[in-house]
């Protein structure tokens, strides 16, 4: 395969910030077509990306009847989304999705077995897992002997806001951090949670997570998130054998080896650029994606694995307390 040609179902905001700007960029990929409910959306995109006019739908089945597309990016919100997944399956399509993978791990699970059935290769955008300080903290202390415990902390100062789409704002939005410890950890035997409400129990969401999880081989981690916060702060802890990485992405991370001097990583540095689009993994996961297509590999975040994450999720989430 020369050329991936990509078609999109959606035109709104996260696909306009970072996914049809990296797959423009993207040297072997075109963008074939563009479908979107809204028109002003649809139009404005398409031209953005010179994407002809007999190539521009309003509904996707017909656009994957029409179209010759090695992949197709569906980027629009949980709901609705797994049967519009499946369709795109079942007519041979490798697809990316943004997060979260549907509304609950069965939605993840079906869209995960639909691809393994006709063998297609598939992705959801944890983009964190791809920001350039995450990977070079995780690299130094893999090579320091691996990994034994970590921390993902994402805190949102979202008092009064509610949560996204009326859905656990654990499952729309935390779920980046939950997916890191799994990134990080492996596969989680035990789980132990206090998942609460505080201040806005009238909005019938939870808004503080704090879960401790063993993980197989011992491992140890910690999931703290609290969406009352001042700001919105995210960082990730992970230990190593005598080595620590304190990861702040996109922005730096600190590595501190034992005896030594500390260590400061910028991705700015990494990257050379503070466009977070390329520091925070976005552009990096979409040319991810599109070489496990030209190289016949599945890539890292594909379905199953996603699926994985939301079972986590709702583990962590049944600990909830009944509001
Ligand atoms: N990775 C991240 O950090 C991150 C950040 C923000 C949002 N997201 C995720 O991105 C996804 C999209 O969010 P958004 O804010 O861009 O949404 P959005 O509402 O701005 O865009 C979705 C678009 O999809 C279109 N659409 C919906 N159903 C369609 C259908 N059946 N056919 C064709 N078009 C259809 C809508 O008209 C809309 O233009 C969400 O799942 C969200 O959780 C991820």
């Amino acid at each position: 395969m020369e050329v991936v040609r990509v078609g999109f179902i959606g035109a709104g905001s996260m696909a306009n910030a970072v996914h049809y700007p990296s797959v423009a960029e993207c040297p072997f990929t075109v963008i074939e077509s563009i479908c979107d409910l809204r028109a002003d959306r649809l139009h404005a995109t398409a031209d953005r990306y010179a994407v002809p006019k007999e190539k521009r739908y309003t509904d996707y089945r017909k656009m994957l009847e029409r179209e010759e597309l090695d992949a197709v990016y569906v980027i629009m919100p949980p709901m609705g989304l797994a049967p519009i997944v499946i369709d795109c399956l079942q007519a041979g399509k490798n697809v990316f999705i943004e997060k979260p993978p549907g509304c609950n791990a069965d939605d993840a699970w079906a869209m995960a077995e639909e691809a393994d059935r006709w063998k297609l290769k598939t992705m959801v955008g944890f983009n964190r897992r791809f920001s350039a300080v995450y990977r070079y903290a995780k690299r130094k202390i893999a090579e320091s002997g691996g990994i034994s415990s970590a921390v993902a902390e994402f805190h949102k100062d979202m008092l009064g806001s509610g949560p996204y789409y009326g859905m656990s704002i654990l499952t729309t939005d935390i779920i980046h951090a939950v997916d890191v410890l799994r990134d990080l950890l492996g596969e989680p035997v035990t789980v132990e949670a206090r998942v609460l409400s505080h201040w806005e129990k009238w909005m019938h969401s939870h808004n503080l997570f704090y879960a401790l999880i063993t993980f197989q081989g011992g491992r140890c981690g910690v999931l703290l998130a609290n969406r009352t916060a001042g700001s919105r702060y995210e960082r990730f802890e992970v230990h190593g054998r005598g080595i620590s990485a304190y990861i702040r992405a996109p922005e730096m991370a600190e590595i501190f080896r034992q005896g030594a001097e500390g260590q400061v990583v910028k991705g700015s540095e990494l990257t050379g650029t503070d466009d977070t689009r390329i520091t925070y993994g976005y552009r990096d996961e979409n040319f991810h994606f599109l070489e496990c297509i030209v190289r016949d590999q599945m890539p890292m975040t594909h379905f199953a694995d996603a699926a994985r994450t939301m079972e986590l999720v709702e583990r962590i989430e049944s600990f909830g307390t009944v509001l």
